[in-house]
């Protein structure tokens, strides 16, 4: 069944808190984007107009702040692999004072839950200034980013109402897999992805991993009571995730909380591991499997207390939970559940303010 999000969904129910809600909305989200975004034959489709602006285009410059920025990372791999576009992902910040070098038809894609934020519309003003076409993709239709660009797609995540991030990072995620997956048919190229039905699974898959909370619940408690500092570590995809994941964490519950790709530990920052440093690491890439379980071996040895999340068909012995299976593509969506819920509890066994962390605001309409 589609449930309706509607203005009604500004409302916590029985929630004690927004951001557990919103946790819990991101299976119907994902099915309500699948259907939002299909056509009367069950079809995907995206605006013609924008398709063909991302065909057009013969690199994508992704630009985007915080958790947007950690939907972009993901959205690169889409584009890249699904439809054969070069594509680069950019803080906004840093976009708008230190410009890389464009190619002759660049297209840029914004994404903002908001719509509103100042960094990402100070880059927006800028390329439009240099006469180039931008497509935001965003949860607030007529915010300022969708105004003022030439395309815009809408998350149909409902209200987000956490500062935290949770619905629109996985809608953001979603949408971006479509829009490839669309280009991609565009273009021509068979992707071999059944992405409506593969989606569908995604959404199965959230709402297993939203009735295992307890799980989660207990490895914050378990890991992160007491814990000064964390970190997320990952390759590929699941690097992108760890980033997310720490910045969840960091966000909600002050712990110093960093994702580091596997590979680069070993250049610096496995100097920080201690007796008892939490590690969690996210094993969901088959090419990396073995590479991210020898970079667990090598914390563990310097004493950290590690927790591997893995994925079906892909689990070993001593794993802290197994991730229901989904396409290797789409991990994204389900590994960051985990992680969302463990920094959750965190937060809330430390009785921080989860809905509304110190220093934070939900949107910065400041440069
Ligand atoms: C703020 C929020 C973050 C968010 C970022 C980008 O810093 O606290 O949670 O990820 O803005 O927001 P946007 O609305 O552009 O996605």
């Amino acid at each position: 069944f589609i449930a309706k999000l509607d203005a009604s969904d500004i409302e916590k129910g029985t929630y004690p808190h927004y951001m557990l809600k919103e946790i819990d909305e991101q299976p119907i989200v994902i099915r309500k984007i699948v259907k939002e975004y299909s056509d009367n034959q069950g079809d995907l489709q995206i605006d013609q107009a924008i398709v063909d602006a991302v065909k057009a285009a013969d690199r994508l410059y992704i630009v985007a702040a915080g958790t947007s920025y950690h939907a972009g990372m993901i959205g690169k791999n889409f584009f890249e692999r699904l439809a054969k576009i070069p594509t680069e992902v950019h803080v906004a910040s840093e976009f708008v004072y230190n410009t890389p070098l464009l190619t002759k038809k660049p297209l840029f894609i914004f994404i903002s839950q908001s719509g509103e934020t100042a960094d990402s519309r100070a880059v927006l003003v800028k390329i439009k200034e240099l006469g180039y076409n931008a497509l935001t993709i965003t949860n607030v239709p007529g915010s300022t980013l969708s105004r003022e660009a030439d395309h815009t797609l809408l998350l149909h995540a409902g209200p987000e109402i956490a500062v935290a991030s949770t619905k629109a990072y996985t809608a953001q995620v979603a949408v971006l897999a479509i829009l490839a997956q669309v280009v991609a048919k565009g273009k021509n190229i068979d992707t071999k992805i059944d992405l409506s039905r593969e989606l569908s699974i995604v959404a199965s898959a959230m709402e297993t991993l939203c009735d295992h909370r307890e799980d989660f619940e207990k490895m914050a408690r378990e890991f992160l009571t007491d814990a000064r500092n964390a970190f997320f570590i990952g390759r590929g995809l699941d690097y992108a995730v760890c980033l997310e994941g720490a910045l969840k964490l960091k966000e909600i519950s002050y712990i110093q909380a960093e994702g580091f790709a596997g590979g680069e530990l070993k250049h610096g920052p496995i100097a920080l591991i201690e007796d008892g440093t939490p590690v969690f690491a996210l094993a969901t890439q088959e090419n990396v499997n073995l590479n991210i379980r020898g970079n667990v071996k090598e914390v563990v040895s310097r004493g950290a207390n590690a927790c591997i999340i893995s994925m079906k068909g892909l689990e070993m012995k001593g794993d802290a939970f197994v991730l229901p299976e989904v396409h290797p593509i789409l991990t994204p969506l389900i590994s960051v559940i985990p992680l969302q819920f463990i920094s959750y509890y965190a937060a809330l066994h430390r009785g921080c303010d989860v809905d509304k962390p110190r220093n934070l605001a939900k949107s910065v309409t400041v440069e």
